[in-house]
């Protein structure tokens, strides 16, 4: 969808967007509207009973006496109040109404308006809510009806002629966000290690420097523990770290983001039962997240020092696989005995982690991972879980979450809980009880970072796909995490 901010609306019919508040309290545009129309949008509102409730809708198809296909009214919520979240969610609302409509071109009149932000924030960040709502994965769908085709492809803001500057980074953000979401949404069979790979090749174009670890490097670097999650498939495992450095300064300590890129997860010799077993395509949705953010940090010039890692794997029984009871050694020396194959995220993660840690040298290691089903138990599909080491990265991390809309909620870490991985044949066992299971994957991943160290671990399992649509998604991949991580890194390592 291409977004404009033009002076004046584009002369050929097209659907028409205008602001109302609670009470009934009319934009300008809105205003110009009632009366044009001999006050059919102030009985449309009436009849609807249209409080102005943040992003609720009145329709009036071919208003009288306008010249506009449908005029919309659109609800703000306390305009005084209304901030950048608002107008992102203002702009989804209106993009998931027209998308579809048949209409091709809408405008959306912010003229004489003011809330909480300047108007050319809340304009930019209108547009970018409707270019993250107006997202589709339609490339499968080969005999999909055009009435359910998108047409929306135009949005201009009207009244904000200045908003184009601000908008300029959401654009790159959006991009990012869209990567993260196509990688998802992709079937198994077309993104797999190496694949993934391949498709990231176009991020050297951002100024990404691209690193790729394939099999006979790992198997040196001796990552046992990745390794012996990938042994079970013909898919040939691969690391990738994507480096982005926009601080000028070579010598600067980075932020690491490692990825669990488990690019199909049958859960191994440790079988997962058949029904949903689909949706594990998408373990690799934390790797999708840090390949969407670094494109979002290099699209937008970020002026930090940032390094996305993501392992890559694929799941899989076979003769070949992993059994239960197997002892591995990770690339730090720590044995690890694998009484569930299924548990396999933490063992790709480890060596990831370790190698991140060895080769960057960062300050700020984040993890993020589709890792336990338990966290969907524990925060439903509202926050994903952190856990972390440090109590200010946290509230980093946690700020970042509220200002982004990918929110997050503290999970503990505690002693008492690593003790129930410790292993009566090896240094550790990848599972504990089943009670607390988010937790001991967490503190299992701890084990792996070293001292000083500030880390922090994101399970993201509930939060990476998502079965309805939201304000700023559609079903299906949400694009989680990477709004998230931008943030943090615009609040905390920009200045
Ligand atoms: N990829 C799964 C976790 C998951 C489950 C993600 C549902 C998204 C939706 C992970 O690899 C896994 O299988 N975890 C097991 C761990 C258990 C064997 C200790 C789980 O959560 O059941
Ligand atoms: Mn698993
Ligand atoms: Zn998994």
């Amino acid at each position: 969808m291409i977004i404009a901010f033009p002076p004046v609306a584009d002369s050929a019919p097209h659907a028409q967007v205008v602001l109302v508040g609670p009470g009934g309290a009319m934009s300008p545009a809105a205003t110009a509207a009632d009366t044009a129309t001999g006050g059919q949008l102030r009985r449309a509102l009436t009849a609807a009973r249209f409080d102005g409730e943040a992003a609720a809708l009145v329709e009036v198809l071919a208003p009288a006496n306008m010249a506009a296909t449908r005029l919309i009214a659109i609800g703000t919520g306390k305009l005084d109040a209304a901030d950048a979240a608002a107008f992102e969610k203002i702009g989804g609302a209106i993009a998931a109404r027209l998308l579809a409509s048949g209409e091709t071109r809408a405008s959306v009149d912010l003229s004489g308006i003011s809330a909480a932000v300047p108007i050319a924030t809340a304009a930019a960040h209108l547009g970018h809510g409707a270019v993250l709502r107006g997202y589709r994965f339609d490339k499968y769908r080969t005999t999909m009806k055009d009435k359910a085709k998108p047409t929306l492809a135009h949005l201009d803001i009207l009244g904000a002629a200045d908003a184009e500057a601000a908008f300029a980074p959401l654009a790159g953000i959006a991009a990012g966000v869209f990567r993260t979401r196509d990688l998802v949404s992709e079937p198994a069979n077309i993104i797999y290690p190496e694949s993934f790979v391949a498709s990231a090749a176009d991020l050297a174009d951002l100024g990404i420097e691209l690193t790729i670890l394939d099999q006979p490097a790992m198997e040196k670097l001796g990552m046992g523990a990745l390794l012996g999650v990938s042994q079970g498939s013909v898919r040939a495992p691969r690391i990738m770290a994507m480096r982005w450095n926009g601080t000028g300064d070579a010598n600067s300590r980075p932020v690491v983001f490692v990825g669990k890129g488990v690019t199909f997860d049958t859960g191994g010799i440790s079988l997962k039962p058949p029904a949903g077993m689909e949706d594990m395509k998408w373990d690799m949705g934390g790797a999708g997240a840090v390949t969407g953010a670094m494109h979002a940090l290099a699209a937008r010039k970020a002026k930090a020092h940032v390094v996305g890692v993501v392992g890559l794997v694929e799941n899989m029984p076979d003769g070949n696989a992993q059994r239960p009871g197997d002892v591995v050694t990770s690339m730090n020396g720590q044995t690890i005995e694998v009484i569930n194959t299924d548990a396999e995220g933490r063992l790709v993660l480890c060596d990831a982690i370790w190698w991140a840690q060895e080769t960057y040298d960062p300050e700020v290691v984040v993890d993020l991972a589709t890792l336990t089903g338990a966290i969907i138990i524990s925060l439903g599909h509202e926050y994903a879980g952190i856990f972390a080491n440090d109590d200010g990265l946290a509230a980093q991390l946690i700020a970042a979450g509220d200002a982004s809309g990918d929110k997050l909620w503290r999970m503990p870490l505690a002693d008492s809980f690593d003790k129930l991985i410790d292993s009566p044949i090896a240094d550790i066992k990848n599972v504990g009880p089943r009670e607390g299971g988010s937790i001991t994957a967490a503190q299992f991943i701890k084990r792996f970072v070293k001292p000083g160290v500030k880390w922090a671990h994101l399970d993201i399992a509930g939060m990476a796909w998502s079965s309805k649509a939201g304000p700023l998604f559609d079903k299906g991949a949400t694009g989680y995490g990477v709004r998230l991580l931008d943030r943090f890194i615009a609040a905390n390592f920009e200045g």
